[in-house]
């Protein structure tokens, strides 16, 4: 005889929209969210990501997300994918993430980044949807001498990059502000890096990479011919610049503990994801060469303009709210970015 629980039909699983799910942070998350029990519709228009992400999500989560290759900004598109299914929340990570690009192409980065948001929380507001996750950055903070930096440092972006994503926390304050259905978290990462565990999944810049750890595996892989270090004079213990690097797992995870929150919040909260300790380039640089068992080629280059000396988080409010924190490492960090990229990284074509 079947007991009247195991006749019962199977619950539907909730359904979130992932914006921007074939990039490097969305695709971590898309794995966490279907592992967790989600099904997951990814909208993404493939302007720095490619679509046989979505098969290396299935390999690694061994479910597959539905996904559309459209764009954010796209109303009628999204008006349609809402109508068709009943969507839980909204994860926003599409977006331009490039400051020096964001310096020589500003309209495109108020564009795509705060015109998505509009056009996103347009139509979720019509559908009757009022949960969002959204990506912010660091980069709100600008300079600060006051380390580590919390949620209430000054907000003072140096770029037009960062200068978007402080108009769109700004845009959805007043939007929580004006309706209390709004249930809005703003996650300001710190120096996101590192792959998924499995080798399968990571992160694929375009061209010659700005940060500074898939520019090691480069060098690691022999693509590069060495790393150049932006400065060794900064007021910093061994000169070079200091970050706080936070495994894309862990990143991911914090998504979760995030929509977790919203279930029981309303109104609009920033919070910093990181892992609270900052590390310099040449911290990293050796936690890399310990991983791969050999030194790289690098030498001192000059400062990188803009560049700011020392930046890591305060990760009270994550731990509070969220019940949150990092647990990987540097060596982690470097393991699996070098796993990734010797053995599963497909150039972007
Ligand atoms: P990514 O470029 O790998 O992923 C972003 C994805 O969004 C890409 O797949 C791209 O094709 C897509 N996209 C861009 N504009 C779109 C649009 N208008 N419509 C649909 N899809 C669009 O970047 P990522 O590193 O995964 O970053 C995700 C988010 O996190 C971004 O908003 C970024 O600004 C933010 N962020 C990233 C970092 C970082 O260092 N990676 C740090 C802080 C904040
Ligand atoms: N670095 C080098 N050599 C390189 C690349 C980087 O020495 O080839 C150094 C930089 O000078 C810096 C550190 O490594 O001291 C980290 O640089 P990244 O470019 O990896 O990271 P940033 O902190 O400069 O920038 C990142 C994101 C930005 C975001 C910013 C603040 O890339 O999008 O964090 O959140 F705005």
């Amino acid at each position: 005889m079947p007991t009247p629980e195991m006749s019962l039909p199977e619950a539907p699983r909730p359904r979130v929209l992932v914006t921007g799910g074939t990039g490097f942070i969305g695709s971590h998350t898309t794995v966490l969210l279907l592992a967790a029990g989600y099904d997951v519709l990814i909208v993404d228009n493939l302007s720095n990501s490619t679509a046989d992400v979505v098969g290396a999500i299935e390999t690694v989560a061994g479910r597959r997300p539905d996904f559309v290759c459209g764009d954010v900004r796209d109303g009628a598109l999204l008006a349609r994918l809402f109508a068709r299914s009943a969507i839980a929340a909204v994860f926003h990570f599409a977006g331009l993430k490039s400051v020096a690009e964001s310096l020589v192409s500003p309209l495109d980065y108020y564009a795509n980044n705060v015109g998505g948001v509009i056009v996103l929380c347009r139509e979720m507001a019509e559908a009757g949807l009022h949960t969002l996750v959204f990506s912010s950055s660091a980069t709100v903070y600008g300079d600060s001498d006051t380390l580590p930096l919390t949620e209430s440092s000054p907000l003072d972006p140096a770029q037009p990059y960062g200068r978007s994503k402080l108009m769109i926390e700004t845009l959805l304050g007043d939007l929580a502000a004006t309706d209390s259905r709004w249930r809005i978290a703003s996650l300001r990462y710190f120096n996101p890096a590192g792959a998924h565990e499995s080798g399968a999944l990571g992160e694929r810049p375009r061209g010659i990479p700005n940060n500074l750890m898939p520019y090691l595996c480069q060098v690691a892989s022999g693509e590069r011919p060495e790393l150049i270090v932006h400065g060794n004079d900064y007021p910093t213990p061994d000169g070079t610049g200091i970050r706080d690097y936070i495994h894309v797992m862990d990143l991911a995870q914090g998504h979760l503990a995030a929509l977790d929150y919203l279930n029981t919040h309303s109104g609009f909260v920033a919070i910093n994801l990181g892992t609270g300790r900052g590390s310099s380039v040449l911290d990293l640089v050796h936690a890399f060469e310990r991983v791969i068992g050999r030194t790289l080629p690098r030498r001192i280059g000059p400062r990188r303009s803009g560049d700011i000396a020392a930046c890591w988080a305060a990760v009270d409010r994550a731990r509070e709210l969220l019940g949150w924190q990092s647990e990987r490492g540097l060596d982690a960090i470097c393991r699996d970015a070098w796993r990734w990229t010797s053995t599963g990284r497909r150039p972007q074509p």
